[in-house]
């Protein structure tokens, strides 16, 4: 999970397309996968988040979220508020994005690659197809390929 973003070079200032509550809520996104790397904990509060995004970054939906999926809300609150820690997540995401070539949100990426884009509406390069069943098809075939072993006797 990465952002898209402006990095002033000359501080640590940043800047995001809708505006400083979007900023915020990335690094609360960001924030709760750091404190919680277990993908079925982040994501789900990413995806709670994510299902009502005109309320982000409010602070209710915030702690109705961290509630539903385990998170502790002060945990949370005091990587978001931590004198550059969440800012400092933020940045580095944007990095990642601008090193990988990405301009639109949301870029689907797969073992590097881009896999698929969905911008103004649409999905376009997606050399796979475009629906859930294509994209799960594809990190199936992959997760076979890199947990095939050959045994050397
Ligand atoms: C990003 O674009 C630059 C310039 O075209 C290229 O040199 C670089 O390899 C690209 N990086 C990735 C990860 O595609």
């Amino acid at each position: 999970m990465s952002f898209i973003g402006s990095i002033d070079p000359n501080s640590d200032a940043v800047s995001c397309k809708h505006g400083p509550s979007e900023c915020l809520g990335n690094i609360i996104l960001l924030c709760a996968a750091k404190e919680y790397p277990d993908v079925k904990m982040w994501l789900g509060f990413a995806n709670c988040m994510i299902s009502d995004y005109p309320h982000i970054p409010e602070r209710d939906l915030v702690e109705s979220c961290s509630m539903e999926h385990g998170i502790d809300f002060s945990k949370l609150n005091s990587c978001i508020s931590d004198e550059g820690e969440g800012i400092g997540l933020l940045r580095s995401s944007m990095v990642r994005s601008q090193e990988n070539n990405v301009t639109k949100s949301c870029t689907v990426r797969l073992a590097d690659e881009v896999r698929c884009i969905r911008d103004g509406g649409k999905w376009y390069d997606c050399p796979g197809g475009s629906s859930v069943q294509e994209l799960v098809g594809d990190v199936n075939e992959l997760y076979d390929e890199r947990n095939s072993w050959v045994i050397v006797r």
